[in-house]
């Protein structure tokens, strides 16, 4: 089967041709991030003008370099939650038209289940079970994942997520938005010994995050210290060694609580360059065998959702006529694939 992918859950207008039997055939990705720069965040109603204006654009892109006619799909997936409702209900006005349109039929994915399975799309996947680290811009999650669609949440964050806090403390060194990227970039620079950040939570119990208190504790080191150049880096390290660890720490934790011995990182700061590092060294300690998405697969793209969309669409699921959209839906309740 041949699936078209659509993600347009937020800022980045994604699309993907993927095909059970040759693996991924295209992609292509519009990220709107320079529109929304200047507002310091996401402006839904812009963003949805820009799906608007992309989508259709970057589908006869992907078709072209896949060397695809539209007729040769077989399949549409589009991501139907969770997001912004704007941006979501472009993608999925699109898809269910192009299903109608070609008669084929059409499936919405959890756009969750797609950070979690991008590294199905890579040579060296996973094999089930696998504890799934998800840290993205509005998720910070540690998952059991029994089997495509078994998804158990044993680990969550209690206010921001691991993606929010950096982009929030990359705002407050005045890296513009989102800065996560830029905040690591220029951790690189800075003094590990000048700042101590906390850990947090790791004194307790249990696998769950709270990432609030270190945007805190940096606006503090700001107040106390100033913004120069150098000051600014070692902000940027203190921070970034205190998630780190903090994420190394719950992992390692998980597996041996739960005694599984494969470890996938999925989502956007799953691109952190420190963060991959510290979670290869811990595996090898720890005798696990560790899976990342390639970095482009790590943020939001379209390949994911085709991929998964495959899977479901495979399985037998089909969207009804309607045009549903879920920007609320929590992972625990996407049912298993057949
Ligand atoms: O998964 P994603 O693309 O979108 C969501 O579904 O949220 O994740 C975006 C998040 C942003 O918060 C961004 O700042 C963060 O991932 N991010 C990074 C890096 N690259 C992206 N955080 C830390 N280091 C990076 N290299
Ligand atoms: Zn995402």
């Amino acid at each position: 089967m041949r699936v078209l992918g659509i993600e347009t859950s937020c800022d980045e207008t994604g699309i993907a041709v993927y095909d059970a039997q040759q693996g991924l055939l295209a992609h292509s990705l519009y990220s709107q991030t320079a529109t929304h720069a200047a507002f310091g965040g996401v402006v839904p109603e812009l963003a949805s003008r820009d799906h608007v204006r992309k989508a259709v654009p970057l589908i006869e892109e992907v078709l072209q370099k896949a060397g695809l006619a539209a007729e040769q799909i077989e399949g549409v997936a589009y991501t139907k939650g969770p997001g912004l409702v704007g941006a979501l209900l472009v993608g999925a006005m699109l898809g269910r038209t192009l299903g109608f349109a070609w008669g084929v039929p059409t499936v919405g994915v959890h756009h969750l289940e797609g950070h979690l399975l991008a590294p199905f799309l890579e040579h060296d996947a996973p094999a089930f079970p696998f504890i799934a680290l998800l840290v993205s811009g509005g998720h910070t999650e540690l998952v059991k994942v029994a089997g495509l669609g078994r998804y158990q949440i044993i680990g969550d964050t209690l206010d921001d997520a691991a993606g929010e806090a950096f982009d929030k403390t990359a705002k407050l060194l005045e890296l513009g938005y989102p800065g996560g990227a830029a905040l690591a970039k220029l951790a690189e620079k800075g003094n590990p010994e000048r700042f101590h950040f906390p850990r947090p939570m790791v004194n307790r119990q249990g696998l769950d995050f709270s990432f609030s208190g270190l945007k805190t504790f940096a606006l503090n080191t700001v107040h106390e210290h100033g913004l120069d150049a150098q000051t600014k880096a070692d902000i940027a390290r203190a921070f970034q060694d205190a998630i780190v660890e903090t994420l190394v720490i719950k992992c390692r934790r998980a597996f041996q609580k739960t005694g599984w011995r494969r470890l996938v990182i999925a989502g956007g700061v799953g691109a952190n360059t420190a963060l991959r590092q510290a979670l290869t060294e811990m595996s090898q300690q720890e005798g696990v065998s560790l899976y990342f998405p390639r970095l482009e697969f790590c943020t939001d793209n379209g390949a994911m959702i085709a991929y998964t969309g495959c899977q479901r669409l495979l399985g037998g699921e089909r969207e009804g006529l309607s045009v549903e959209v879920y920007p609320r839906w929590p992972l625990s309740e996407v049912k298993p694939i057949l």
